[in-house]
């Protein structure tokens, strides 16, 4: 019953002035960390699986661990959960096919480094397939800068979503929701120093998102999801820990959480986070490694890297996404 598409909840956050946040899963731990904080915060949530991660862990053990979490939410919590699990920066027909008949929900079909005719073309493709299961479909239009996936786009390739081209793209390929490019970008380094201004702390500060451009879209696209990917926002406490326990992340910068949080507020329906999480896992492991050098039971440092990740998502649902209690 809990494992859902994303059309009821983009609908209540798009009329609600909210976002649902989507976080990428790669193991147990990850999955264990960000559904208790959901559950905690009655977050609806939608659960992401890139092509990497289905290939580090396995497209049955994501699947079944997700299902694990629903059924320990109805017995833990008594709570209904509504997850929606979904593929993200899918880069084939084949790809998007293969998760829809594995169970997911939600697929995304990136061919936004495509041309637009090969993007409407394999898209429409995929929104025939999905629509006939029951599965929704986000596409891309506009490129971000940054690591996507295992592709790397470098920042000259950045390419801002021109919003003429949205309307007849949603038109010609149906798809559910659209992912744009306003200036966020993968990864943890999103900007160059040289792209930043420093505040009064002698902190990286990005340049602004575009929101002429998200403005401009959700004119043309009025009531339709609009997705933000490349929207963690690399918070400078977790690099800081990191680098005094041995890491070495320096200009590591991301997106002003202020600025997410205003875009949650407009169309955008659906905000990306994976590198935050990452963060926090590898800050508390350096932490406890730093602390304990002696220990070598995976458990001892697991368990506190599984609270960093749930302590992250809480924050991120109540400061950016503003979705918590709307489950
Ligand atoms: O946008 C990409 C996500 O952060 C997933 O990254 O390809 O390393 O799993 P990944
Ligand atoms: P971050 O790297 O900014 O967390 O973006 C994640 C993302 O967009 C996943 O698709
Ligand atoms: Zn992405």
């Amino acid at each position: 019953m809990a494992i859902v598409t994303s059309t009821e909840m983009f609908k209540k956050a798009y009329d609600g002035g909210y976002a649902i946040g989507a976080f990428n899963v790669n193991n147990m731990e990850i999955i264990q960390g960000i559904t208790e904080a959901a559950m905690e915060e009655r977050a609806p949530l939608i659960l992401q699986v890139s092509k990497g991660a289905r290939s580090y862990a396995k497209h049955v053990y994501l699947m079944n661990l997700i299902k694990a979490a629903v059924e320990d939410a109805e017995q833990s919590a008594g709570f209904d959960l509504p997850i929606c699990v979904h593929l993200d920066h899918g880069d084939s027909y084949e790809l998007c096919k293969s998760c829809i008949d594995g169970g997911f929900t939600s697929v995304m079909i990136d061919k936004s480094g495509e041309s637009f005719e090969e993007n409407v073309r394999i898209t429409k493709e995929v929104v025939d397939y999905a629509h006939a299961h029951g599965v929704v479909v986000e596409a891309e239009l506009g490129t971000l800068a940054g690591v996507e996936d295992e592709v790397n786009v470098s920042a000259e390739d950045s390419s801002y979503t021109r919003p003429e081209d949205v309307q007849e793209f949603v038109e010609r390929t149906g798809c559910d929701s659209l992912a744009i490019a306003i200036g966020t970008s993968h990864g943890a380094y999103k900007f160059t120093a040289a792209q930043c201004t420093r505040n009064e702390k002698g902190e990286l500060v990005p340049p602004p998102l575009r929101f002429d451009i998200l403005e401009e879209v959700s004119k043309r696209l009025p009531g339709f999801p609009i997705v933000l990917h490349g929207s963690s926002s690399v918070p400078q406490e977790f690099v800081k820990k990191i680098n005094s326990f041995g890491g070495k992340m320096p200009d590591a910068v991301g997106i002003p959480e202020s600025q997410l949080r205003d875009a949650a507020k407009m169309s955008v329906c659906k905000i990306n986070i994976d590198s935050d999480l990452r963060l926090a896992m590898t800050a508390s492991i350096r932490e406890h490694f730093a602390e304990h050098p002696d220990h070598f039971d995976p458990r001892q440092y697991l368990k506190p890297a599984r609270i960093a990740i749930k302590d992250m998502v809480k924050h991120k649902l109540v400061n950016v996404l503003g979705c918590n209690g709307k489950a």
